[in-house]
């Protein structure tokens, strides 16, 4: 697990598409998980800066969205589909097909849950997969006390959660309570996890996810769990933490180490 701390919100978002585009530039054809919200939005627009004015290239990539809320069709201004289309989609040249998104809409949700897991499977497994948190500590809609093995499935949303996401909605009574999501064991399975997080409304969760105990009450704590996870970090989502001084060092030195590993 890597602690990277950065002074602004363009700066995360500009390191995290940085690893994106090396991922994608080394394996053309690799598998992206994709996260909504506010917080990858930076990500989003500097990488679509990346395809226009560098070159780089989606036309084999893969993507995989983490959650979609209950009931929105893909075309309500508040889908994720929407969403990603709008925000990151319209501005590469991603192929329709390759993309993938959790249905808001199916008629049988335990039949599209399976089939997105095997699709997933299928499609080699994710490479990378891009999260937020909540400040309930969730990563997709994992919300405290899911099952830390969950795989794709119906989650009721935390009402904390739905306070936090009113702010995309009229009222809070229109933010729908359920929601289709990546289990934590299904991004788990990702080679490499980043999770971006700004503000100090973050910073509790944050804290709670890097340096409490791995807890089922904030599903962000498993990417203490993963081999390769990377925390990119405000200055403001990391003021929490109490071994600052430890992660600086770190991120200073590790780039003189020999090999990365
Ligand atoms: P946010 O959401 O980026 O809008 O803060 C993060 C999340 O709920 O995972």
């Amino acid at each position: 697990m890597e602690i990277q701390r950065y002074k602004t919100y363009d700066e995360i978002s500009k390191a995290s598409a940085q690893v994106g585009a090396e991922i994608v530039n080394n394996k053309p054809n690799a598998v992206l998980g994709l996260a909504t919200g506010s917080t990858p939005l930076g990500l989003y627009k500097e990488m679509a800066r990346m395809h226009k004015e560098d070159g780089l290239d989606f036309s084999h990539v893969k993507t995989f969205n983490l959650d979609e809320y209950v009931g929105l069709s893909p075309d309500h201004p508040q889908s994720y589909h929407y969403f990603m289309h709008e925000n990151l989609f319209k501005h590469i040249n991603i192929e329709p097909q390759n993309v993938h998104v959790p249905s808001g809409t199916t008629k049988n949700y335990q039949a599209f849950c399976k089939w997105y897991e095997e699709r997933i499977e299928e499609c080699g497994g994710i490479d990378l997969q891009v999260l937020g948190i909540g400040s309930d500590g969730h990563i997709a809609f994992n919300e405290p006390g899911s099952s830390l093995g969950s795989r794709t499935r119906i989650k009721t949303l935390s009402k904390q959660t739905i306070d936090d996401n009113a702010r995309f909605f009229e009222k809070t009574e229109d933010v729908p309570i359920y929601a289709i999501t990546m289990g934590v064991g299904t991004v788990m399975e990702a080679r490499n996890l980043i999770l971006l997080a700004e503000g100090e409304s973050k910073a509790p969760a944050i804290a709670d996810a890097i340096e409490s105990p791995v807890s089922s009450m904030c599903t962000a704590s498993i990417l203490q769990l993963h081999p390769f996870s990377t925390f990119f970090l405000d200055e403001k989502a990391a003021g929490n933490l109490k071994m600052t001084e430890y992660y600086k060092w770190i991120q200073a030195k590790k780039p003189g180490a020999p090999s990365s590993c």
